[in-house]
C-alpha cells in the first residue's frame, strides 16, 4: 500500500474512534453538544491522534489504552479552533470548508462548545483509567493526564494563543524570540502532548521521552510556518479556511519577518531534524517518518 492509502486508511481509523467518544445530542444541553459536534466531525487531517496513536505504536504499544487519548487531544484541538476563530479573536468564518461553529450557533454557543469540548477531552482521557490494566499502567495514564492539561494550558497553547492576539497590538516589537515563543505554544505544545502522550503511554523511558518533545517541538514549529505560508499561498478551496487571515488581523508572522522562501527552508531543515530523532530510537516507524516529511509540503 502507498502512503497516501496508508494515510487515509488510518484516518477512517481515527474517525472512527473518535466518533466512539462524542457525546449524544440530547438533553436541555443538546444545542451545545450540537455545536461541539459540528466542529469535531467538520473533518481535517486528525493529524495530533495519528501523531500520538503513531508514537505509541513506535515504542512498542499495543492495545486500547491510547484511544481515550487520541479522542481527547483532538477535543482540545477542535477548541482551541472553535475559540480561535471568534470574532474576538482571528474572526474568521471558514473552516475545514463550512462555516465556523460561532457562525453557525451563535458566539455564545461557540463560546459553550469550546469549553464543552475542553471538559469533554479530559472527561473522555479518564476511561483511560478504566482500561488500565496494572498499577504500573495506572501510573502511565495518570502520567499522560498531567502533560494533556499542561500542555493545553497558560503554559502550553493557551499561553501561546495570548501571546499571539497580544502581539497583534504591539507588531513592531515582535521579534523572532516572541515569535518562537508564540509558535511553540500555541501549536507546538499540542503536537508535543500528542507524541509524548504515545510515547508514555507505550512504556517510553524519560530520555525518550525528552526526545520525543524535542522531536515534537521541531514538527510543531515546522507546521505552524507552514500554515503561515499557506494563509499567503494557499487557497481557500484547498485549506477550507480564509487565506490572508494573518495580514487582515495584523499578524507578524514568519513570513512576513523572513519570507516565503526562507520561511520554507526553515519548514524542511526543523522537518529533516525530526525525522533525525525518530530515527534514533530503537525501532522505527517508516509511516511516521515518511508523514513528517510529506508535511514539509503540505497543501493543506
Ligand atoms: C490548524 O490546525 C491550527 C494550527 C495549529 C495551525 P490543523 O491544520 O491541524 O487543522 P485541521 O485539524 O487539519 O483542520
Ligand atoms: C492557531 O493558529 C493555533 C491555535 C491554537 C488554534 P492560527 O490562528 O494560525 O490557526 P488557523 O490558521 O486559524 O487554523
Ligand atoms: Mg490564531
Ligand atoms: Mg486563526
Ligand atoms: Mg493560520
Amino acid at each position: 500500500m502507498n502512503f497516501k492509502e496508508t494515510l487515509s486508511e488510518k484516518t477512517v481509523q481515527i474517525e472512527g474512534i473518535l466518533a466512539r467518544f462524542l457525546p449524544e445530542e440530547q438533553g436541555f444541553q443538546k444545542r451545545v453538544i450540537e455545536a461541539m459536534n459540528y466542529s469535531i466531525l467538520a473533518g481535517g487531517k486528525r493529524l495530533r491522534p495519528m501523531l500520538m496513536a503513531e508514537t505509541f505504536r513506535m515504542f512498542g504499544g499495543t492495545g486500547e489504552l491510547v484511544e481515550p487519548f487520541m479522542a481527547a487531544v483532538e477535543m482540545v484541538h477542535n477548541y482551541s479552533l472553535v475559540h480561535d476563530d471568534l470574532p474576538a479573536m482571528d474572526n474568521d468564518e471558514y473552516r475545514r470548508g463550512r462555516k465556523t461553529t460561532h457562525v453557525v450557533y451563535g458566539e455564545g454557543m461557540a463560546v459553550l462548545a469550546g469549553d464543552g469540548l475542553l471538559n469533554y477531552a479530559f472527561e473522555t482521557a479518564c476511561f483511560a483509567f478504566e482500561k488500565a490494566q496494572s498499577p504500573a499502567e495506572y501510573e502511565k495514564v495518570a502520567q499522560a493526564m498531567r502533560v494533556l492539561a499542561g500542555k493545553a494550558g497558560i503554559y502550553g497553547m493557551i499561553g501561546g494563543q495570548c501571546a499571539d492576539i497580544e502581539a497583534e497590538e504591539h507588531q513592531e516589537e515582535v521579534t523572532e524570540e516572541l515569535l518562537l515563543f508564540i509558535h511553540e505554544h500555541k501549536t507546538a505544545a499540542l503536537i508535543q502532548c500528542a507524541m509524548m502522550i504515545g510515547a508514555i503511554l507505550a512504556g517510553a523511558d524519560r530520555e525518550q521521552v525528552d526526545a520525543v518533545e524535542k522531536c515534537a517541538y521541531n514538527i510543531g514549529i515546522a507546521f505552524q510556518i507552514q500554515d503561515d505560508i499557506l494563509d499567503v499561498t494557499g487557497s481557500q478551496e484547498v485549506l477550507g479556511k480564509p487565506v490572508g487571515s494573518d495580514e487582515k488581523n495584523g499578524k507578524i508572522t514568519y513570513v512576513t519577518l523572513y519570507g516565503l522562501e526562507k520561511s520554507a527552508e526553515t519548514v524542511a531543515s526543523l522537518s529533516k531534524e525530526a525525522i533525525q530523532i525518530l530515527t534514533s530510537f530503537p525501532e522505527r516507524n517508516l509511516f511516521l517518518e515518511q508523514l513528517v516529511e510529506q508535511l514539509i509540503n503540505r497543501k493543506k
